[in-house]
Parts: C-alpha cells; sequence; structure tokens
C-alpha cells in the first residue's frame, strides 16, 4: 500500500477528488489531510468524508520544518500532495522528499507560474492577455517556485466569453482529470519497472473524475484501482488531454526566485485578499490617553497583523486584529472608568 499525504490551504475541491479516486483502493491510501489555515473549509470537507486531517500552523513550518518531515516519516508517506496549499515548502521539506512532492498549478506552465502567480490571479492574467488556451499542470515540487518537472499537463481553451471566474472552472475540471493520474504515475515510478505488475482492482467510484483519452486506465492497473470511465461527469468540451508519453514530461524553464520569500518578497506577492486592519494608532492613542498597561498588550497584537499576514498566516493576522480591538476597547473602558471616578473620589477625601 503507497501512502500519499495532502497538504492544502483552501476549499479542497483536488483533495476531495483525489480522496475519492483512491478510497477503497487497495495499493494507495490518503494517510493525511494537513492544512496550514485554522478555518480552512478543506479540513471539514475533508473529515467529512471520513480522512485524517491535521492543522499545522504557520510557525511549525516557517520553525520547525524538520518536526513535518519527521511526521511524515512516521506516518510511512511515499508521496505528499499539494492541492491548493498556498504556502511555499521550506527547503528542509523540499530536500527530504525530493522527488516525492507533486503540485497543481492552474496555468500551462511555464506560462503564468512563479511567485504571486496563483489562484484567479492567473486567469485574470491570462485573459487579459488574450490567451486562446489555458490549462492545468501537475508538477514535482524543488526550491524554485512552480519550476519542477512537468509531469502531466491539460489544456482548456478559451473562448471570447469566457471570464477569469468561467476559466477557473474549466481548470478545475482539468485538475480533477489529470491529478489522481499524475499521482499514480508519480507513484509508479518511485516504485521502479519491477513492482508495476498489473493488480487487483479495487471499489473505487471516482465520482469527480473526468473522463478524458485513457492513459489513466493502465496507471489505475499498474497500482490496482478502479478507474471506470462510464462512471464519470464528461468532460469540459474543450478539454484537450495529452497522451501520457516521456515527450511530454518537459522540464520547466528554470525560474530563478528564492524558496523563502524575503520580507520585501512577501511585501510585493501579498497573499490573496485584504489585509485585516491593525488600529496601531488606536492602540498608541489608548496607551497614552488611558490605561497604559491594556494599551501595551492592544500594540503587541496590532503589530503582529502585517507580520503575520505577509507570512501567509491570514488566520493569524484576522485574529491579532481582533485581539488589537479588544484591548483598545478594554484600554477605553478602564480609561474612562479610572477619571471619571477620580472626581469624586479626591472630592470624597
Ligand atoms: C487549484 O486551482 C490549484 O491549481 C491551485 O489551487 C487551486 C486549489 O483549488 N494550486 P481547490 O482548493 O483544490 O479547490
Amino acid at each position: 500500500m503507497k501512502k500519499i499525504a495532502i497538504l492544502a490551504s483552501g476549499t479542497g475541491s483536488n483533495a476531495e477528488n483525489i480522496y475519492k479516486f483512491f478510497t477503497n483502493g487497495n495499493r494507495v491510501k490518503v494517510e493525511l489531510v494537513i492544512y496550514d489555515r485554522r478555518n480552512a473549509p478543506v479540513a471539514t470537507r475533508m473529515r467529512e468524508l471520513g480522512a485524517d486531517t491535521l492543522y499545522l500552523p504557520a510557525e511549525v513550518w516557517t520553525e520547525r520544518p524538520e518536526e513535518i518531515v519527521e511526521l511524515l516519516r512516521q506516518r510511512e508517506i511515499d508521496l505528499v500532495v499539494l492541492a491548493g496549499f498556498l504556502r511555499i515548502l521550506p527547503p528542509a521539506i523540499t530536500s527530504a522528499f525530493d522527488r516525492r512532492i507533486l503540485n497543481v498549478h492552474p496555468s500551462l506552465l511555464p506560462a503564468y507560474g512563479g511567485p504571486g502567480m496563483y489562484g484567479s490571479k492567473v486567469h485574470k492574467a491570462v485573459i487579459e492577455e488574450g490567451e486562446s488556451k489555458t490549462g492545468a499542470t501537475v508538477h514535482y515540487v524543488n526550491d524554485t517556485i512552480d519550476g519542477g518537472e512537468i509531469l502531466m499537463q491539460q489544456e482548456v481553451e478559451i473562448t471570447p466569453e469566457d471570464t477569469p471566474q468561467s476559466v477557473e472552472e474549466k481548470v478545475h475540471r482539468a485538475e480533477f482529470s489529470i491529478y489522481p493520474k499524475a499521482i499514480m504515475e508519480a507513484l509508479a515510478k518511485l516504485s521502479g519497472p519491477e513492482q508495476a505488475t498489473p493488480a487487483q482492482q479495487s471499489e473505487n467510484t471516482g465520482d469527480m473524475i473526468v473522463e478524458t483519452a485513457d492513459p489513466g486506465q493502465e496507471w489505475a492497473e499498474v497500482l490496482g484501482v478502479k478507474y471506470d470511465a462510464s462512471k464519470l461527469p464528461p468532460a469540459y468540451p474543450g478539454a484537450v488531454p495529452p497522451p501520457v508519453t516521456p515527450q511530454n514530461t518537459a522540464t520547466a524553464v528554470q525560474n530563478p526566485a528564492p524558496a523563502f520569500q524575503s520580507p520585501q518578497q512577501a511585501f510585493n506577492n501579498p497573499p490573496e485578499g485584504k489585509m485585516p486592519p491593525s488600529y496601531l494608532i488606536w492602540s498608541v492613542l489608548s496607551t497614552v490617553l488611558c490605561c497604559l498597561p491594556a494599551g501595551i498588550v492592544a500594540i503587541i497584537f496590532s503589530s503582529q497583523v502585517s507580520s503575520k499576514f505577509y507570512s501567509g498566516d491570514i488566520d493569524g493576522a484576522n485574529r491579532a486584529s481582533e485581539r488589537a480591538q479588544i484591548w483598545i476597547i478594554v484600554s477605553f473602558v478602564i480609561g474612562v472608568l479610572a477619571n471619571t471616578l477620580y472626581l469624586p473620589i479626591a472630592l470624597l477625601f
């Protein structure tokens, strides 16, 4: 039994698709789903399916990545599968799992890849450039953002009516189609030719998998999972599945970006969405005018907002912002109470 770990940060439709594809198979198991955003919808989604989930906050990835390597080794993970995972993996993990980490990217890499190119930004850029096709890419992960060797791609046509949202939808379907197959291919490569023999079929339903011209069938047989194209929803009409040959496993153009982003780079490539308010000015005012200890606590939380946001910990930034707000209110309330009580008490004595 080969074991995979899925790493995700967002909605998790790829994670669900992969989980359903391999569930009930007898050769591949989704051993663990790890997520790095406390409220990531993927966590509930995968728990409801019965997957084992684990939340690892930002500080574990940035400060103690060797613990993650140890965890993956203890759980005997053969392949790490990134499915909408928004964090850049530290070199400690990429080097420990060399050629054993896959990622899916929503464009035809090397086009529209690299730092800052993720999610809807990719689809907006593709439309703005007037491209007539885009697609999905599954590639190995190394220390170059979106620069690892390409394992599988699927093209998607773009029509004049398309919007970033409709392109995203089409690309998602292409991802559902190729990612499970790419996982099987990567696992088969790890196993070596001696183990690549036809195996017993499983009861896999694979109900989100999109039908394509079928190189996946071969790998399904190799790895012992059922790949029943007749039960699958129709493929997006513009999807053009590439043949799975050594020729289409081209090496991507090497992107010179470093694995870790410096503070300046992080600032230039901020996470998607708006940074929550830091309330720093209000914290300082509450410290000076109202209650010193409560104000200082508010300043500490205020100063955490931007650092957490730019390190990718959006949940942490939101929490710090909420806490800063609470402590500003506490500071003002104590300040008002102290000042209003002072006069009657001073008059009494
Ligand atoms: C996908 O489009 C994938 O290409 C990108 O992130 C998105 C994740 O979507 N890396 P989901 O969370 O699997 O729905």
